[in-house]
């Protein structure tokens, strides 16, 4: 029914404007209809007119609303951003913390046993801990274990022992010992491990019993 209708009016339209173009000769039978023709075309022109300054309008207003969306978006986006920063610095925290028995030094935590054992003992133990033997950096590390020890008056293997290929002292992260570093009491020979007491670091017979120092480093992201 819609359809018909409008191929009604389009093919009037058609037959008017030629009718217009040429005022000078309009046909008597003509002005039967166009008095309600004329205003139903302009009635249709007046809509179509409004139609397009509607689409135009609501164009700019989507736009708009776009816009204002992105705009919208970016802010969302920031505050994620904050809140994500915020997140990962509470997870950073959280991992810059010891656990209980664990003694917090510098960028890494450290435990001393309670047990005692061979070197390798200590070696695989503090390896299913998800930790290494402590390797100790320097005189400032050294110093701060030692106190540390104090209050326990034992000897604690670390994480260094004799190498064979290379006749010295290597730390299980496959570094050599630079002596100038640390001073070790005792020469260096085979099977030959490291334990750390109060007062120096000595050469031990890795098969002897000690108790022993893990370490775990602190995951800085
Ligand atoms: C949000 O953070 C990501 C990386 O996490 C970055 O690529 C992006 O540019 C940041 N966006 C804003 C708006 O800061
Ligand atoms: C290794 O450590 C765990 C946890 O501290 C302990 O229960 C276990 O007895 C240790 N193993 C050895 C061989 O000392
Ligand atoms: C191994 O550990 C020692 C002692 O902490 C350190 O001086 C050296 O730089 C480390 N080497 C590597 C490759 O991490
Ligand atoms: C010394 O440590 C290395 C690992 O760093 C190990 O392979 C080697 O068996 C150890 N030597 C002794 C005598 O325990």
């Amino acid at each position: 029914m819609d359809a018909s209708v409008v191929y009604a009016d389009l093919n009037l339209a058609r037959t008017q404007e030629p009718k217009q173009a040429s005022p000078p000769a309009p046909p008597p039978d003509s002005c039967r209809c166009p008095r309600w023709h004329r205003l139903a075309l302009k009635l249709g022109c007046v809509g179509l007119i409004l139609l397009v300054l509607t689409v135009i309008g609501l164009g700019v207003l989507v736009g708009k609303v776009i816009q204002d969306n992105k705009t919208k978006a970016t802010v969302e986006k920031c505050n994620v951003n904050v809140s994500e920063s915020s997140t990962k610095a509470t997870e950073n925290s959280v991992q810059l913390t010891c656990s209980n028995d664990w003694l917090p030094h510098r960028e890494k935590c450290i435990q001393f046993s309670q047990e005692t054992g061979v070197w390798k003992e200590g070696l695989s133990n503090c390896t299913r801990k998800g930790a290494t033997l402590l390797l100790i950096q320097d005189q400032e590390e050294l110093r701060f274990v030692k106190n540390s020890i104090q209050e326990r008056g034992h000897s604690f293997w670390i994480g260094l022992n004799y190498s064979l290929p290379n006749k010295n002292w290597r730390w299980i992260n496959g570094s050599t010992l630079s002596s100038d570093v640390l001073k070790i009491t005792g020469e260096p020979k085979i099977n030959s491990c490291v334990v750390v007491s109060k007062d120096n670091l000595v050469s031990e017979n890795c098969d002897s019993e000690n108790k022993w120092i893990c370490q775990k480093k602190l995951k800085r992201l």
